[in-house]
């Protein structure tokens, strides 16, 4: 059975070592290590048999014409290890972290990811939105997901990830 939950300070280890195997390198391990120190984020592990198989990471993005108390967050990294590829780990961390993202009253979640994978969770080309990813990326990579209609209403221009992410 597989289990969705918070990730513990008990999970650090697998959820490198899970980080490490889903991307090959360690930048996304290292960069999952940095993050844990921001606030708010979102960290969530999918456990089968007691094993850590998938781990899910979201952190606030700022956006340049941020109305006051419109928070958004940034998913990812998102690893699930390659034997376990395919069979809906994914999908289960990223619906499961969107609810978490919700809860904590977050307006909406950008991502920058796989275009082909992310319209079955909702969401949309970020620019038709009128939001811009600030490294160089096709516009169909970065998109994002309104968490409640109209929540990213008014707002637009550069998204900004936490600097962290300067750093891979
Ligand atoms: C991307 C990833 C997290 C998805 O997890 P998963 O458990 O395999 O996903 P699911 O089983 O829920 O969904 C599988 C779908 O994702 C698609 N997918 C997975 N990796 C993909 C990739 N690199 N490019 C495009 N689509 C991809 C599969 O084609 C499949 O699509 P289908 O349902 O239309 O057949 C996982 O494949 C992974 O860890 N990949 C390596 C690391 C990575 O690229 N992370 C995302 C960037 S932060």
């Amino acid at each position: 059975m597989l289990t969705i939950r918070a990730e513990t300070a008990e999970d650090f280890e697998a959820v490198r070592r899970v980080n490490e195997s889903a991307f090959g390198r360690p930048d996304e391990a290292r960069l999952v290590d940095r993050l844990r120190g921001v606030r708010p984020h979102v960290s969530l592990v999918a456990v089968e048999e007691g094993r850590v198989v998938g781990h899910i990471f979201f952190s606030p993005v700022s956006i340049e014409s941020q109305a006051r108390g419109v928070a958004a967050m940034g998913l990812g990294p998102m690893a699930v290890v390659p034997e376990r590829q395919g069979g809906g780990v994914g999908s289960r961390l990223v619906r499961e972290g969107l609810e978490e993202c919700r809860r904590l009253g977050c307006g909406g979640v950008v991502v920058l990811g796989h275009a082909g994978y992310y319209p079955r969770f909702g969401f949309v080309p970020a620019r038709g939105k009128g939001l811009r990813c600030k490294w160089p990326v096709e516009d169909e990579h970065f998109m994002v997901l309104e968490l409640a209609p109209g929540a990213l209403g008014g707002v637009g221009g550069m998204v900004e990830y936490r600097p962290e992410f300067d750093e891979v």
